[in-house]
């Protein structure tokens, strides 16, 4: 028999509006950072955009059809911020707005339970310019504004929402070493980016809370468990560990939970780090219904004396075959996610949590990758929701997992190049094919035993 969940748990699957929308520039949708950066040559693997992406902005109604095929129970997505206000703030674009209604209304009509994110990267080029992104306060506070739009508009109808997308990949990937949108090489640049989308992150909860208190609001975090890259680790090593679970993690869960950012982070890194106004860690700490977990593998850290300040470094993958799974190889760690939510559990009071993403790319190089029995694809969604079923047992509260994605998408700098749906676009004529994984996870979902009915679903 497949794994139990429980009546209220969630299966859905997850995408980003960049990543599928297409639709760049129709109907008076404004440019974000994205749009410069996949235009400018070399910044993305194979020389593509997400000008079309997978067309879901004329095409959403048919994926729908599929998901509901697919007997998900929800699916997150998120907003295009400059869809909805061209310039990030001021004038409000009917368009895209009707746009997000009809996709919102046609979800809830098949039984769809919409969790939206309001900011996956693609910050309007208009904030960018004369703000520097969130690289500067404004931009939280329009950041908050347009999050009390959206609450306005849609928060009639959907009830989970989802602030920020992993604020350390934005402000790592775009900031620090300039592989995303806006391109920049700025250590200094990072930590703003980070520290103000928190503070944007607290003055949009307290917006939202402000217009309908009946909301069920969360933040997604990308989580990694860190490993020594050495096997026989010594204490220098190991401090780099720490050094880099407090860089990648911690900063995040500290500074929303607590209040307060990794005391030892902040001193090593005096030289980089903000300066704190009064109040900010108070906005940053806002009470939140739900933890977004996006988990997909460990790092491992190595000390690196060269680097100034953060003499440490993160390496995705180590060579060494003794830290592989025995069965999914270097593709993932399960066992991760039951380390996470230990730690979630004794450090940071239990929070109810969603696994908002997991998924994988990894079944093969080349075309292989694009195969439709992707058997490798199963076990590894196997393997993770046992780890997650385990946390449960052990006392975690975590009420639904995303796969990460619905359909083959735009991987940001890999580009078109990173197939990771259960479902497999050709993106020239835009075809859709379930993938056996897809099927697996439809079963899965099918042999649940006491599914609530939708109608039942209980949202705080
Ligand atoms: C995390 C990001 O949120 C998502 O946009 C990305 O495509 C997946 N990871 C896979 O890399």
């Amino acid at each position: 028999m497949a794994t139990q969940f429980g009546k209220e748990f969630l299966f859905g699957t997850a995408t980003a509006a960049y990543q599928i929308e297409g639709g760049w520039n129709e109907d008076g949708k404004g440019l974000s950072i994205w749009d410069k950066f996949s235009h400018t040559n070399g910044k993305i693997h194979d020389g593509s955009t997400g000008d079309i992406a997978c067309d879901t902005y004329h095409n959403f109604k048919s994926d729908i059809e599929l998901m509901k095929k697919l007997k998900l129970d929800a699916y997150r997505f998120s907003i295009s911020w400059s869809r909805v206000l061209p310039e990030g703030k001021g004038a409000v674009n009917q368009k895209g707005l009707d746009y997000y209604n009809r996709l919102i209304d046609t979800l809830m009509e098949n039984g769809l339970r919409p969790f939206i994110t309001l900011y996956h990267w693609d910050m309007p080029y208009s904030l960018y310019q004369k703000y520097n992104g969130f690289g500067s306060k404004e931009t939280a506070q329009y950041y908050a504004e347009y999050s009390r739009l959206m609450i306005e508009k849609f928060g009639d109808r959907v009830k989970d929402w989802i602030t920020l997308n992993e604020p350390w990949e934005h402000a790592f990937f775009g900031h620090f070493i300039g592989e995303h949108a806006p391109g920049i090489k700025n250590p200094r640049l990072y930590f703003k980016v980070a520290h103000n989308q928190l503070i944007g992150h607290g003055l949009a909860v307290q917006a939202m809370r402000s217009v309908r208190s009946d909301l069920n609001i969360g933040i997604t975090l990308s989580q990694f468990p860190i490993y020594p890259a050495c096997v026989e680790p010594n204490a220098k090593e190991l401090a780099s560990v720490e050094m880099a679970d407090m860089f990648v993690n911690r900063f995040f869960l500290d500074g929303i939970f607590k209040g307060e950012y990794p005391k030892k982070l902040f001193d090593k890194l005096w030289p980089l780090v903000p300066k704190l106004q009064e109040g900010d860690m108070k906005t940053i700490a806002q009470p939140i219904d739900f933890l977004g977990v996006n988990y997909y593998n460990r790092l491992f850290a190595a000390r690196k004396w060269y680097l100034p300040f953060l003499k440490t470094w993160i390496d995705r993958n180590t060579s060494d075959s003794r830290y592989d799974h025995p069965i999914l190889g270097t593709m993932g760690y399960p066992e991760g996610l039951k380390e996470l939510a230990r730690r979630y559990r004794e450090e940071y009071g239990n929070p109810v949590v969603y696994i908002t993403e997991n998924g994988t790319c990894e079944i093969g190089n080349g075309r292989e990758a694009w195969r439709n029995n992707d058997d490798n694809r199963i076990k590894y969604i196997d393997y993770y929701l046992r780890a997650l079923r385990e946390a449960i047992e052990e006392g975690s509260d975590i009420r639904g997992y995303f796969y990460w994605s619905l359909i083959d998408n735009f991987e940001w700098n890999s580009g078109l190049s990173c197939p990771m749906g259960l479902i497999n676009v050709d993106h020239k004529t835009q075809q859709r094919t379930i993938r056996d994984s897809g099927y697996w996870y439809k079963e899965l979902i099918e042999q649940q035993e006491s599914r609530l009915p939708v109608t039942e679903w209980s949202t705080l």
